[in-house]
């Protein structure tokens, strides 16, 4: 099986965290979002522990809700001892509900809005990552009209090739932080602002990311910078954040990432390179998204259609979710694999593209998967979901959106309610 969480039981359907996928979705109703709780601790642990045995005091993971955020996520990831990254008042919002102390948050995202750094600095968010000029000011006048000194790291882009996909490289030209080029002027304004302390800096290169090394290519950038900061403005960072990225295995072709040893890796270079130049040691800060839940998620589905390809076309079978629980595949071609839960045990002789519910051709979950000749209430299981699906989930057709559910234990309980039309028609003024 692709991870340890995913298994066969004697009556030959697939378990997910030890619990049948079939008892779920017969009590829970599909499409279905599971999210293996015990799988998250045990990522999160990973991190935490790791880098406090490897890496200076101070160093810490930041959980990057943007890879899935809901109330439940944060009380387990802060009870195992990260802070948190969020984007946005609506991340700020939901980690506070959830009774996230806001000190150990960290606001990032390319834009923020007056309005959100406001209510940011309010809500006495511990630190800002501020992504550009723009930015730097609207934080300094937001903090100077709320009397209070700012904690921020400024983000910048350090032109590293960390070979993902397009639209999640980060790295290098694109519109995300500012550019090794204006980076001593980005830091010699944001001195300047008196109601602002910087105490770090921050990178991040891409997302999906299975080497350490474009990390250590970018700690080296950063640590050069921090070189010139030195001698140029006598700039000593608190922080040193390198983002996210670490890939996760989606597929029987994707290796797994040994992320205690890829942190041991990046904490080795960072010593060496502090020390090769005569630097303070910074905490270092990462801020894992993906890894720490997508091998923790799992999505269910009913198939509905069948129709199998004549004369060489492809054979189609379509489920009751899709693009609108999961864009993944429409925006990017990402790779599932998909299991056939309710008849794991036959033969599959053929493969089917499994398309979703939504009335355009692009809405494909998978393509090439085996199953045993599918019917009409047959249970598939999509598997490594836990990230960037139900973050990027939508109502587009009006299809509300998935409960989700989590496994503890081999309990089972609902951490979001499935959506109702009721809920998605709740804006709708109707004269
Ligand atoms: N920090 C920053 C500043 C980021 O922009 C991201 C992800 C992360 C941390 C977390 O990275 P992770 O550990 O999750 O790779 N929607 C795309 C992924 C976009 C990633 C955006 N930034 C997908 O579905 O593959």
């Amino acid at each position: 099986m692709l991870h340890t969480n995913i298994g066969v039981n004697a009556a030959g359907h697939l378990t997910f965290a030890g619990v049948d996928t079939l008892d779920l979705a017969a009590r829970f109703g599909t499409p279905l979002y599971l999210l293996d709780e015990d799988r998250v601790r045990a990522r999160a642990r990973e991190y935490v522990e790791t880098m406090r045995e490897c890496m200076p005091e101070g160093s810490a993971p930041l959980y990057a809700g943007k890879a899935l955020s809901f109330a439940g996520i944060y009380r387990v990831v802060c009870s195992e001892g990260m802070n948190i990254d969020v984007v946005s008042q609506g991340e700020i919002a939901t980690a506070l509900a959830a009774g996230a102390d806001p000190a150990r948050m960290f606001f990032h995202g390319n834009n923020k809005t007056d309005a959100e750094i406001a209510y940011a600095i309010a809500h006495r968010i511990g630190h800002f990552i501020v992504d550009g000029f723009d930015e730097l000011y609207a934080v300094d006048r937001a903090a100077a009209e709320a009397g209070v000194v700012q904690r921020v790291l400024l983000r910048l882009t350090p032109g590293i090739d960390p070979h993902t996909f397009e639209a999640v490289n980060t790295g290098m030209d694109c519109q995300l932080g500012v550019q090794m080029d204006r980076a001593m002027e980005f830091l010699s304004e944001a001195l300047e602002c008196e109601h602002l302390s910087v105490v770090g800096l921050h990178c991040h290169i891409g997302s999906q990311v299975f080497d350490a090394q474009p990390f250590l290519d970018a700690a080296d950038i950063m640590l050069s910078f921090m070189a010139d900061a030195l001698t140029l403005r006598g700039f000593i960072p608190e922080y040193l954040d390198l983002g996210g990225g670490f890939g996760v295995r989606y597929t029987e072709d994707d290796p797994f990432v040994d992320i205690p040893a890829e942190i041991r890796r990046i904490a080795e270079r960072v010593r060496e390179g502090v020390r090769a130049r005569g630097l303070f040691e910074p905490a270092i800060l990462l801020e894992p998204g993906r890894s720490i839940v997508a091998d923790a998620g799992m999505t269910l589905y009913t198939v509905g259609q069948v129709k199998p390809g004549t004369d060489g076309a492809k054979n189609y079978v379509t489920v009751d979710g899709g693009m609108s629980d999961d864009p993944r595949f429409a925006l990017y071609g990402s790779r599932y694999t998909v299991y056939p839960a309710s008849r794991m045990d036959e033969e599959r002789e053929l493969v089917w593209t499994v398309a979703g519910r939504c009335c355009e051709s692009g809405d494909v979950v998978a393509e090439n998967v085996p199953l045993p000749s599918p019917r009409r209430g047959d249970l598939l299981a999509v598997a490594v979901t836990g990230a960037y699906n139900f973050s990027m989930a939508s109502n587009y057709n009006r299809v509300c959106r998935p409960a989700l559910v989590m496994l503890s234990g081999g309990e089972a309980r609902v951490g979001v309610r499935r959506e109702t039309p009721e809920d998605i028609m709740a804006r709708d003024i109707v004269d």
